[in-house]
């Protein structure tokens, strides 16, 4: 952007000079003269910036309905981390539930018909309602077709008998023909009456799902939990009130590893019930409403679930007055949704490795509140999108030895606000997730005194945080960093080099922030061959000369460029994506010219500046000596137009709204004159690209001739021929002609036309016939030199 402006200014002032050229040709028009000492190229340039921020406003809405939409990726990413092993997650549970019920009903109808269709194709049905693949006997979603369990092929273990209206298991025979099954899913049946004996013959059954029966009581579980071989046993969503005191000790279970009680009614619960449980491992109470949860002593339990509950605080987890820890395997704890805003008092969990607090009410991290003290095994703490705003982070608030990964997500931290030391003493930091916070205000010095003693750090995530600037000082300490996820922010450049220090780095996403260009210095060699991943989508791309190496590298396709989440579009260019814009080698090389134009161009400026009002008063002088200057390169150009190497005498860029005036005045009267005439909408050819077609024929034209209207103002593809019109004309001391037509207001005019407007004499189309002989006039005269000697009157 900054370049840019230099450049528009630099163009003005070489116009000024044309323009000079234009009146000192043709004496006749000194209205112009006076407009070239009223230019005042800043003014112009804070037009252009005062344009560029209305863009910049309209851009920032557009991103936060993004980040919004973004945010649900970043969540997910973020769980996967450490999810692995946990099958049953209750995050899921509440969208899946409001969904089923709605969909039930739909997917009944149409689930029976498809089967019975399938039926006849499908060969892995292995009995009528039923379809077996591998170990696993699906006979799921009949709803009161299948009243029976049928016979079924030796080898299913698992027997999937969920959705069939089974509301009672009517006998005790009822599982005969399936006696070798290890599990079986009989959830979503309104189950509540179960034979005594019915899982007496299955002699092997570890793992029972029952979820979703609703009417089932202790009473009618009975039989289930008079199987003692019982390992896994699942009974989410029954509407459960909190288990007898003594239910495990009357119904022994002394295999069970993982017992689901999620989605029921317990609203307080003394877990003291599950003790006699020897080898509980999994424990999951989540969505119970639980507001008090008293704890008891779990030697063996590895996973405690209590999300989505009303607690106010941290589980008691030490015998009286810190003595031992009440849960010494305990390595996961999910809080998720509760309403804890601290966690007060002891904490004796010596093997904990996850802590999951995401969605509670932490407004401010306290120093050393996760410590190792605390938790000396810790590795992973969640904290994302807390409920409170977040009034910061303490010194030390994190320091432990242990600790990998931390994700801050969506805690609205004011980053310039928090300690310089809020993650110091975490020597062992992997991943660091920091999306959805505000970064703007960060300088590069507190960024580098917050993160640049995080050297082992590997995956950085710092999305949507309004990010400005990133630079290499803010990142070289990163020398193990592999992922750096910048993506949603407001990053409008690359510094050279500024990825060289990473030299571990493997996973870049700056998609969707405001970069326009990036540069081949930006990406040394050596970034770019460890780079396998690179997301640069999304970024309002300007597509001109200096982006096409990029196009090259995006065309060449290396595969970290293929994973791009939005689209690669040129910002300047209407409906044009990055890979199929096209400018020819030539008309970069002239673009380059300019750029080296631009430094003595800008020296020039600066003294024409501080010349300028001196000269004004010698204008007349200074006239004459620019008329005597000039004819040189007028002469030049007459031999170059005698040469006779142009295919066209005009070439006229209009707005297609304008052809009709186009084809029923100028088109006539120009032709009369024996002029040949280049109109795009005539002498293009199909299926050629635009652009080439644009140069090619601005080239072979003696003469530019605009026709400036409303309608060009308003057509992008106008405004980038006007501009490309400009460059061209200044490297052939050439002069465009241009007319105005259908009152061109000033506020239709864009900066490029008025810049043009401002600099050159132009012929104004009335329809009033006098006026009409002037314009034509006026029009002959620009056109002197290259009207035929034959046609001249
Ligand atoms: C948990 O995941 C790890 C690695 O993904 C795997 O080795 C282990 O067997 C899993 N444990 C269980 C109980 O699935
Ligand atoms: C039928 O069985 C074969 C293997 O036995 C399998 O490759 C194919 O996908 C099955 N067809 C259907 C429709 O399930
Ligand atoms: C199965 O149960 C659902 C509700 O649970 C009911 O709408 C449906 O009619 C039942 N189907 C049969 C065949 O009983
Ligand atoms: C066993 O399956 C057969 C069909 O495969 C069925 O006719 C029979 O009634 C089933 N037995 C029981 C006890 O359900
Ligand atoms: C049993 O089938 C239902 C629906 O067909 C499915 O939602 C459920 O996950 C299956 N159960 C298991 C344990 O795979
Ligand atoms: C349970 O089912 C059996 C057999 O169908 C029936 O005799 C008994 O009355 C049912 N009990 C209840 C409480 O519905
Ligand atoms: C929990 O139950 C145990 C055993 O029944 C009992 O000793 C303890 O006092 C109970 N705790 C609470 C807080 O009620
Ligand atoms: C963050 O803090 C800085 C410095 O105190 C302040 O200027 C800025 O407005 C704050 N940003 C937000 C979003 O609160
Ligand atoms: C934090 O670091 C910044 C940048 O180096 C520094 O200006 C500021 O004084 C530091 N603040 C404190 C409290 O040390
Ligand atoms: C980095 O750590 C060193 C010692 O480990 C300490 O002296 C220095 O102040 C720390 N720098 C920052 C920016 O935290
Ligand atoms: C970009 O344009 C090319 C060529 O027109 C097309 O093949 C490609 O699908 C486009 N890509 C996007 C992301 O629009």
């Amino acid at each position: 952007m900054e370049t840019f402006s230099v450049k528009e200014t630099c163009t003005f002032l070489l116009v000024s000079f044309v323009l000079v050229t234009e009146t000192v040709t043709w004496p006749g028009d000194s209205v112009a003269v006076e407009r070239f000492d009223q230019t005042n190229p800043f003014k112009l340039d804070t037009q252009q910036r005062a344009a560029d921020r209305s863009q910049n406003t309209k851009q920032a809405t557009d991103d936060r309905t993004q980040d919004t939409k973004q945010a649900t990726d970043d969540q997910t990413q973020d769980t996967k981390l450490w999810t692995v092993n946990r099958t049953q997650d209750t995050k899921q549970r509440t969208t899946d539930q409001t969904q089923d019920t709605k969909q039930r009903n739909a997917d009944r109808k149409q689930d029976t018909k498809q089967r019975t269709a399938d039926r006849t194709q499908d060969n892995s049905s292995c009995y009528e309602l039923c379809w077996c693949h591998g170990k696993t006997a699906d006979c799921s979603r009949n709803y009161g077709q299948l009243t029976f369990v049928p016979k079924l092929p030796d080898g299913i273990q698992f027997l999937n008998f969920s959705y069939n209206n089974l509301t009672s298991v009517p006998s005790d025979d009822f599982f005969l023909n399936v006696t070798q099954i290890t599990g079986m899913d009989l959830g979503n049946n309104g189950l509540n009456n179960i034979s005594v004996g019915a899982f007496r013959p299955l002699a092997r059954l570890q793992t029972l799902l029952m979820s979703h029966n609703k009417g089932l009581t202790y009473q009618d579980l009975r039989p289930v939990l008079r199987v003692s071989r019982l390992e896994y046993l699942d009974l989410r969503h029954n509407k459960l009130p909190p288990p007898p005191a003594d239910l495990f000790v009357r119904y022994q279970l002394p295999r069970l590893r993982i017992l689901y009680l999620h989605e029921n009614f317990f609203h307080n619960i003394n877990m003291s019930v599950f003790t006699p449980l020897p080898s509980l491992s999994y424990l999951g109470l989540a969505n119970n409403g639980i507001s008090f949860l008293s704890t008891d002593y779990f030697p063996h339990l590895s996973t405690l679930h209590v999300g989505q509950n009303n607690l106010e605080s941290f589980p008691r987890t030490c015998m009286d007055n810190g003595g031992p820890s009440l849960f010494p395997n305990l390595k996961q704890i999910l809080l998720v949704s509760n309403r804890l805003s601290r966690i007060d008092g002891e904490v004796c969990l010596p093997k904990l490795e996850y802590l999951n607090l995401q969605r509670n009410h932490f407004h401010t991290y306290y120093t050393d509140d996760f410590n190792e003290a605390r938790f000396p095994s810790l590795q992973s703490l969640n904290l994302a999108s807390m409920r409170t705003k977040n009034s910061g982070i303490q010194r030390y608030a994190f320091r432990s030895t242990s600790m990998q990964v931390i994700t801050l997500l969506f805690n609205n931290i004011n980053v310039s606000n928090i300690d310089n030391e809020s993650f110091a003493g975490l020597p062992n930091i992997r991943t660091l997730q920091l999306s959805h916070n505000y970064f703007e205000t960060v300088s590069v010095d507190k960024f580098a005194e917050l993160f640049g003693n995080l050297t082992t750090l590997v995956k950085l995530y710092m999305c949507a945080g309004r990010l400005k600037v990133i630079s290499a000082k803010m990142l070289s300490r990163f020398k193990s960093l592999n992922k750096l996820v910048l993506c949603q922010n407001r990053l409008t450049s690359l510094p050279d080099g500024v990825l060289d220090g990473l030299v571990n780095l493997q996973v870049l996403d700056m998609g969707a922030n405001q970069i326009s260009v990036v540069k081949e210095t930006t990406f040394s060699q050596n970034t770019r061959d460890r780079l396998q991943r690179v997301d640069l989508s999304g970024n309002p791309f300007d597509c001109s000369c200096d982006l096409r190496w990029f196009q090259s590298w995006l065309a060449s396709g290396p595969k970290a460029l293929t994973h791009s989440r939005f689209k690669y579009t040129c910002s300047n260019l209407p409906d044009t994506n990055v890979t199929s814009f096209y400018l020819s080698e030539q008309a970069c090389l002239f673009s380059r010219d300019i750029n080296v134009l631009m430094v003595s161009c800008l020296s020039l400026l600066l003294v024409v500046m501080t010349t300028v009002f001196p000269l004004y008063r010698y204008r007349w002088h200074l006239r004459l000596m620019l008329y005597e200057a000039v004819r040189g390169g007028g002469d030049a150009r007459r031999r170059r137009l005698q040469r006779g190497q142009f295919q066209y005498d005009v070439y006229v860029s209009y707005a297609s709204d304008d052809l009709g005036w186009v084809r029923q005045h100028l088109l006539v009267e120009l032709e009369n004159w024996g002029l040949r005439l280049c109109l795009h909408d005539r002498d293009f050819l199909i299926g050629n690209n635009i652009v080439d077609d644009i140069s090619h024929s601005v080239e072979s034209s003696k003469k530019v001739l605009v026709v400036f209207s409303r309608h060009y103002s308003r057509n992008q593809w106008c405004q980038f021929e006007l501009n490309f019109c400009l460059r061209h004309v200044m490297d052939f001391g050439d002069n465009l002609v241009v007319t105005c037509v259908n009152d061109v207001e000033s506020h239709d005019l864009t900066t490029a036309m008025m810049a043009v407007l401002k600099m050159m004499s132009y012929i104004r189309w009335d329809d009033d016939p006098d006026a009409m002989a002037a314009f034509w006039g006026r029009l002959r005269q620009a056109l002197q030199e290259i009207i035929p000697a034959d046609v001249q009157q």
